[in-house]
């Protein structure tokens, strides 16, 4: 493994991150608070007033979801209420509105799907399969490696020497590693990492993970086709291919056993998993400005839908309301 391609990846990969050498102790030893991963983001990002504090670059749409027929969500009101309106974000990794769309890295999709009786559903994902830590105190940790010290300069060594001691960084550091530039958000999958359970009425419970697939198949760009792309082509490449054809998604659920763990997001689950499918997200529109005022909490969920006890899952809620509230009055 080496320094210089950690770094930068995992830079243009999560946001941007860290501080000192010995910091992985410190802030495993007190637990950390929604504030602090915000400001961390913003201290790695820099401070942009009105934007999101994480992915603040994106892009909405919208669409239709349509429910498919399953046994474990049958009775479920998303699967059960016909076809439903979706509003949705695409978007690039970073606390920067201008983050570079020609860099491998993080892509974020947000669907909301709203149901008859107004009660929202949401899936927030990323193209990561694996998170970077097993709780908010690891990932805060990992972060603060990223922090330049006061000549500007970030020090690899802290960054390598906090993965050796955290090992549940491991996974997302690889995935970083290999992770090419997407060549749309119509050609990439989106992954929910943490775990979910839905309730049927009759008390059965059923434990999965989901993820997001395209209809156009997953593409990326070698580098030296990225570095020929427009400095922005996600939102016209993405606008072009919905002239030409049907772009839509399908919402597939990993079906989690016993040993599978529901509390950590830095481990994945047997590929083996059985999948059966939610439904399909049919996209009809893009641009706009429609979604920019929503906040995709991932523990907004219909009835019957609960969130697991994945401390990450549970620190994004806190985490998202305090940047939709910063940016609506413009902080
Ligand atoms: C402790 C862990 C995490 C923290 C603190 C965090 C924090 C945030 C914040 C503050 C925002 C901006 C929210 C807004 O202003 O509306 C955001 C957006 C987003 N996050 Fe996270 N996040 C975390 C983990 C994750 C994970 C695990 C995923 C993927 C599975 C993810 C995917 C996204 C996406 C796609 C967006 C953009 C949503 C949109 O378009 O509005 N985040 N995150």
């Amino acid at each position: 493994m080496k320094f210089n391609l950690i770094t930068s990846t995992i830079t243009a990969g999560f946001l941007i991150v860290g501080v000192a050498a010995n910091l992985s102790a410190e802030t495993n030893d007190k637990q950390v608070q929604a504030i602090d991963l915000v400001e961390m983001f913003e201290k790695l990002g820099g401070k942009h007033p009105g934007f999101r504090k994480a992915h603040a670059k994106g892009m909405c749409a919208a669409g239709t979801f349509v429910p498919a027929s399953n046994k474990h969500f049958t009775d479920s009101a998303l699967l059960s209420s016909g076809e439903l309106p979706v509003s949705i974000r695409f978007s690039v990794g970073g606390a920067s509105p201008s983050s570079d769309e020609k860099a491998p890295g993080t892509r974020g999709m947000g669907i909301q799907i709203k149901l008859p009786d107004g009660s929202l559903h949401t899936f927030t994902g990323n193209n990561f399969p694996v998170f970077a830590g097993k709780d908010p105190e690891t990932f805060l940790g990992f972060l603060s490696t990223f922090l330049p010290d006061e000549n500007g300069n970030a020090d690899p060594a802290k960054t390598m020497d906090f993965v050796q001691q955290n090992p549940s960084v491991l996974a997302n550091v690889m995935w970083n590693q290999t992770a090419k530039t997407p060549a749309s958000y119509a050609n990439t999958a989106f992954f929910g990492i943490h775990t979910f359970y839905f309730e049927q009425p009759n008390g059965q419970k059923t434990k999965f993970r989901w993820s997001i697939q395209p209809s156009l198949g997953v593409k990326t760009l070698e580098k030296e086709d990225a570095i020929k792309m427009p400095t922005e082509f996600l939102a016209d490449t993405f606008s072009q291919q919905l002239k030409e054809e049907t772009v839509s998604f399908t919402i597939m659920a990993s079906l989690g056993e016993a040993q599978d763990s529901d509390i950590d997001p830095s481990q994945q689950w047997p590929s083996e998993r059985p999948q059966v499918s939610l439904g399909e997200v049919i996209i009809t529109t893009s641009g706009g400005d429609a979604c920019k005022n929503t906040n995709f909490d991932p523990n907004m969920m219909s009835a019957g839908f609960t969130p697991s006890a994945d401390p990450v899952l549970r620190m994004r809620s806190p985490a998202y309301a305090i940047s939709f509230g910063k940016r609506l009055s413009n902080q």
